[in-house]
């Protein structure tokens, strides 16, 4: 099953993003899983994933500019006041295997229930993220649309 959202600004990708981030504060870390809390987030370029990952970041309550990772794979964030201690923000753009992001240390990042993780070109890693992940697919309609899909597991 797959829910489908459709935006008409980058402020309104932003606001459900934000909205998504404080429901995912308030379930609070995966402790029945004992991993961490992840988004994969597929879509072509200039789809949207940096400009949700910026309104998803408000709603933790980080305050740090979120830009588009190009040049650093791996951005680490403190989240203030919360049971989750880190966001940490993914680019795989310029990933060629997965390999070169389990030598940034992604394994142990997935491993503490109080990160939270949001994966930019998820598709390229896919094969070694756990089933837990969600996964969210951006759509660029045009200018100002973008579909959003959310995948609902369980
Ligand atoms: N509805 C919308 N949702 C998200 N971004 C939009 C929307 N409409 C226009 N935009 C613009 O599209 C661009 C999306 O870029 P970005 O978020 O960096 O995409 P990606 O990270 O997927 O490459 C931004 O310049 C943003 O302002
Ligand atoms: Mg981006």
């Amino acid at each position: 099953m797959e829910k489908r959202i459709q935006t008409n600004t980058h402020i309104k990708t932003q606001s459900l993003a934000e909205k998504i981030a404080k429901k995912c504060l308030k379930t609070g870390p995966d402790f029945k899983n004992n991993i961490a809390t992840i988004f994969a987030m597929r879509g072509d370029l200039g789809s949207g994933k940096t400009t949700f990952t910026q309104g998803f970041a408000r709603g933790l309550g980080v305050v740090d500019k979120i830009l588009s990772p190009t040049f650093v794979i791996l951005k680490k964030f403190q989240i203030p006041n919360s049971e989750f201690q880190y966001l940490y923000h993914i680019d795989c753009y310029r990933i060629k295997q997965p390999r070169e992001i389990l030598n940034l240390g992604l394994k142990e990042i997935i491993s503490d229930t109080k990160n939270i993780i949001v994966i930019e070109w998820a598709d390229k890693i896919e094969k070694i993220l756990p089933p837990q992940a969600k996964m969210i697919r951006f759509h660029f309609v045009n200018e100002k649309n973008r579909e959003i899909f959310f995948n609902l597991k369980k």
